[in-house]
This record gives structure tokens, C-alpha cells and sequence, in this order.
């Protein structure tokens, strides 16, 4: 059997479904390019069917991002896999994956249908993607709570239709990793065609076996892993991607499984998703948590000193932890800065150039030196403006702890006007989020504040992110600065601007699923 493990990541699917993500086009096209660089094989780029943004997304990853199969996830529904179809169209290598339920939890309370139904719905929506690409990936979704004599029956309508590969999903997070490998075989035993596609595994960590189901997925002839980033998703998540990724590559000799990763580029893609998600990684988690690679005891440190492998199993700079050498001062120049844009991946040059220079040069006024953390973190941050946001002008804040904290704000709206807006608050970070608020008219809800710095020391960068809702609708957004009350603020408002295109674009989706339903009623002549 082949021992090279392909590697499906869903960052931008099932990772982007976690509560509070809102990626822009432009983020997701960020994250998509280091995915790449980090080595992956495929990339779900997104639901073309779920939003126009969703659609937008998924084609402009098709369209330039160069090396792993770019795939769409579609319903077993017509039209859901055509948007899916037409969104993944431009590239290399375009796959759809369509997924329908076998469980009768699922077939019965969700799809409120019948296994016949599901039968039907799996035989033609494989034959219909087939007929618009060459790579079908098929999903029984809640298959590991359903019947394996019935999701094997799906799976062969499926292998029948031409799927080229069966994902076999742990839904809920349920399954033990023993169970899940019996089940896994036994759908082997009652459908030999199986070992003519891949087999794949898609686990959630509900019970925090997701990476230990995943290899026990393997180790029964899976090969291929879908996974994603600092092990976001739905709920508690998915299997972690560098966690599983690292397994193979630490144990190669006891399991003698690879996968074409390269993980020195792990560290970074960690850090990337982290910040543009707003979703904060663990101190201890393994491989990527700030402690992974930590040793505090007294003793742990004395054997470290005398010979690494006494307490480390991987060495930091396998995952891209090695200490950063690159470092820019106020001196360096607008070449320098290029230079080492370039040697952290960033193509950056024209208006970019000059306004991540003029960035820079403000912080190497306040830092005396500019790592290559803070370049990441300022080339990030500036990534997230786009078309139709609230900018934040100016501000002052008052801050006493005799008198309550006064803050004022100047903001230009998404169409250019100058408001203001002020407000005493309990805090100087509660006063400038509610003078926010007062500029903008608008009732916003904080629901979590963060503040990290990008590095050690005093003059280290600050790192805010801002969780918020507004009429019904929750949104991320991070700011960089080395105030933390700028920091704060910059966050605020890039969490409302999303928050606010989350709104108009639910607005949008009912108007059309309302016109929709008019249709319909509406009796032809
Ligand atoms: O968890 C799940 O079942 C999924 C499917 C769409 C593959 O995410
Ligand atoms: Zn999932």
C-alpha cells in the first residue's frame, strides 16, 4: 500500500464555519497562498453555494492559487454543486466534494427524508459533478453514527457514479479510535471498489480524539486526512493539521507514513490563521501553543542544556521556530524592507510597498528594532482594510483614575464622510469602543477583547482582537499598534466594518430566498 498520506486542509471550509470568522476575499486568498507555500495537497477553499462572498472567494483561490487541488463543497443538490462547478472552474486542478447523510438521525430529523432519498440524492449528485469535473469527492455525512451496511450500500452507488474519493466523516466527534478503524474495515470488506479510490477521514474533536481517530483512520488504509489549521472548525473543531502532520513526521520510523508538508513553513501558517481569524492558539498546544517547545523545571532545563533530546522529541526549527535572524531598524531603507518582505513570502511592491514602508517606519520610530514577527504582524494587519469600511481618523482618550475615563473619536464612514462621536466610559478601551459605537450609530456588543504583544520586551507590538455582535450577526477584526488603546480601537472598528458587510449580505440572502419562495408560489400562466 502507498505510504504517502495526502493531506486535505479546510481552513477555509469547516475551519471558517468556527463562530466569529469572517474572512475577507483577500484574507482567505493570504491563507490560501501560504497553504501552498506550506505544502498541502488540497485545499478547501469554501461553500460556493452558502453567500456570493463564500462564491467569490472560492473562484478567486481557484484562479490564482498555483499547486494543490482547489476544492468546493456542495450539498447533493443541483444547484449547489453547479455554483460549486463554476467557482472551482479556473483552476489546475478543480474538485468538487459533495456530501449528503446516511445516518438516520440525520435522514430523519434534518432531511426529514428516507434512505431510498438519500440513496437517489448520493447516485445523482455524483453523476451530476462528474459530469462537470474529473475529481468527485463523496462525503455520507454522520457516518460514524449510522449503519455501515447502509453508508456502504451509498458509498458503492457513489464509486459507481465515479467518485475519486470517499471521505468518511466523524462528524459529531463520536467515534473511538478503535471503532472508527472497525468501521472503516468493514466498509472495506463490503465494498472492495473502495480500494480503487482514496479513502479519506474527516474527525472533529469534540472528545479531543480528532488527531487520534485520524491516525487510527490511517493506520486502517486511509490516505487522505482532512484537517486544518490550529484545529479550528465547528465546535471544538478539527483534527489539528500540524498536529497530525508532526506525528507522522516524528514517529516516520514506527509508522513509516509521510505526507509532503513542509513543516518549517508550520509555525508561520499557525501565527497567519491565528491573527486573521482572531482565534488565539493555545499556550500548550502541541506544536504551535507558545510552550510547546518551553522548559521551565529546573531540571528539564539542565538536561536540555546538556543534550537537547533529554526532554524535546522534535526539534523547534523543524516547525519554523527557529529564533528569527531578519531585523530592520529606523535606518533601513525602503529596499531592505522589500528584501525582507520577500524573504517571508510577501511579494509586496508599488502603493503596497509604501504604505507597509510608511507603516514600517512609524514603528521603528517608537521600536528600536523591527523583527521579522512585527513585519508579519504589520503586513497582515494592513491587509485587512477593504472597500466599504468605517476608518478611524483620529482619537483622544483621558485616562485618570480620578475621574471616568473620557474618550473622542473622528471617523470617515464606508462613504467618505467625517463623523465624531464621544463617550465616558468605565475604562479608556470601554470609552473608545463606545465613542465608536456613538460615531457610527451603531448598537454594537462587545463580546471578547485580547490583547497580545507580537513579541517580548517593553517596546513590543501590541495585538488586539475584538469579537462583536451587531444585529444578530458576530465578527472578528485585529489591530497592531504599539498603543494598545490604538491597537484596541483599530480592532473595534475593523470588527464592526465586518460585521456590518455580514449584515447587508444576510439581508441580501433573505431577499433572494424570499423573491425565491414568490417564485414559486407564483402560478405560471
Ligand atoms: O463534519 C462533516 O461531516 C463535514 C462534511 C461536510 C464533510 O464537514
Ligand atoms: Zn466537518
Amino acid at each position: 500500500m502507498n505510504d504517502r498520506v495526502t493531506i486535505f486542509d479546510t481552513t477555509l471550509r469547516d475551519g471558517e464555519q468556527s463562530p466569529g470568522i469572517s474572512l475577507n476575499t483577500g484574507e482567505k486568498l493570504e491563507i490560501a497562498q501560504q497553504l501552498a507555500r506550506l505544502g498541502v495537497d488540497v485545499i478547501e477553499a469554501g461553500f460556493p453555494a452558502a453567500s456570493p462572498g463564500d462564491f467569490e472567494a472560492v473562484q478567486a483561490i481557484a484562479r490564482e492559487v498555483a499547486g494543490p487541488v482547489i476544492a468546493g463543497l456542495a450539498r447533493a443538490h443541483a444547484a449547489d454543486i453547479e455554483r460549486a462547478a463554476a467557482a472551482v472552474r479556473d483552476a489546475e486542478r478543480p474538485r468538487i466534494h459533495v456530501f449528503i447523510s446516511t445516518s438516520d438521525i440525520h435522514i430523519e430529523h434534518q432531511l426529514q427524508s428516507t434512505r431510498e432519498d438519500v440513496k437517489g440524492g448520493a447516485r445523482a449528485s455524483v453523476a451530476h459533478a462528474r459530469s462537470l469535473v474529473d475529481d468527485v469527492e463523496f462525503s455520507p455525512m454522520d457516518a460514524t453514527r449510522a449503519d455501515v451496511e447502509f453508508t456502504a450500500e451509498v458509498v458503492q452507488l457513489a464509486i459507481d457514479e465515479g467518485a475519486t474519493t470517499i471521505n468518511v466523516p466523524d462528524t459529531v466527534g463520536y467515534a473511538l479510535p478503535d471503532e472508527y478503524a472497525r468501521f472503516l474495515g468493514r466498509l472495506y470488506e463490503l465494498v472492495p471498489a473502495l480500494r480503487d479510490v482514496v479513502l479519506s477521514v474527516h474527525c472533529h474533536d469534540d472528545l479531543g480524539l480528532a488527531v487520534a481517530n485520524s491516525f487510527a483512520g490511517v493506520q486502517a488504509g486511509a490516505r487522505q486526512v482532512e484537517c486544518a489549521i490550529n484545529g479550528i472548525g465547528e465546535r471544538a473543531g478539527n483534527a489539528s493539521l500540524e498536529e497530525f502532520v508532526m506525528l507522522l513526521h516524528t514517529r516516520e520510523a514506527a509508522v513509516g507514513l509521510q505526507t509532503g508538508v513542509n513543516t518549517r513553513e508550520i509555525a508561520r501558517t499557525s501565527r497567519l490563521v491565528s491573527r486573521l481569524t482572531g482565534y488565539p492558539v493555545q499556550p500548550n498546544k502541541a506544536i504551535v501553543g507558545r510552550n510547546a517547545f518551553a522548559h521551565e523545571s529546573g531540571i528539564h532545563q539542565d538536561g536540555v542544556l546538556k543534550e537537547p533530546s533529554t526532554y524535546e522529541i522534535m526539534d523547534a526549527t523543524t516547525v519554523g521556530l527557529e529564533a528569527n535572524s531578519l531585523v530592520l531598524g529606523k535606518h533601513s531603507g525602503r529596499h531592505a524592507l522589500r528584501s525582507a518582505l520577500e524573504e517571508l513570502g510577501y511579494e509586496v511592491s508599488g502603493q503596497a510597498l509604501n504604505t507597509a514602508f510608511k507603516r514600517f517606519k512609524e514603528i521603528a520610530d517608537k521600536k528600536k528594532q523591527v523583527s521579522a514577527m512585527d513585519l508579519e504582524a504589520l503586513v497582515t494587519d494592513e491587509l485587512r482594510d477593504e472597500l466599504r469600511s468605517w476608518t478611524l481618523e483620529w482619537f483622544d482618550v483621558e485616562a485618570s483614575n480620578r475621574r471616568p475615563p473620557h474618550a473622542t473619536v473622528q471617523m470617515r464612514t464606508p462613504d467618505g464622510e467625517i463623523v465624531h462621536g464621544n463617550f465616558t466610559g468605565d475604562g479608556p478601551v470601554d470609552a473608545i469602543f463606545r465613542a465608536i459605537n456613538a460615531a457610527t450609530r451603531r448598537e454594537a456588543q462587545l463580546r471578547e477583547f485580547r490583547i497580545d504583544s507580537v513579541t517580548g520586551g517593553q517596546d513590543a507590538l501590541g495585538e488586539a482582537s475584538v469579537v462583536l455582535d451587531l444585529a444578530g450577526q458576530s465578527a472578528a477584526g485585529q489591530g497592531v499598534s504599539t498603543d494598545i488603546i490604538e491597537a484596541a480601537a483599530l480592532a473595534y472598528v475593523r470588527a464592526l466594518s465586518n460585521a456590518e458587510r455580514r449584515v447587508a449580505a444576510a439581508a441580501e440572502l433573505a431577499e433572494e430566498q424570499r423573491a425565491e419562495a414568490e417564485a414559486q408560489l407564483t402560478p405560471t400562466p
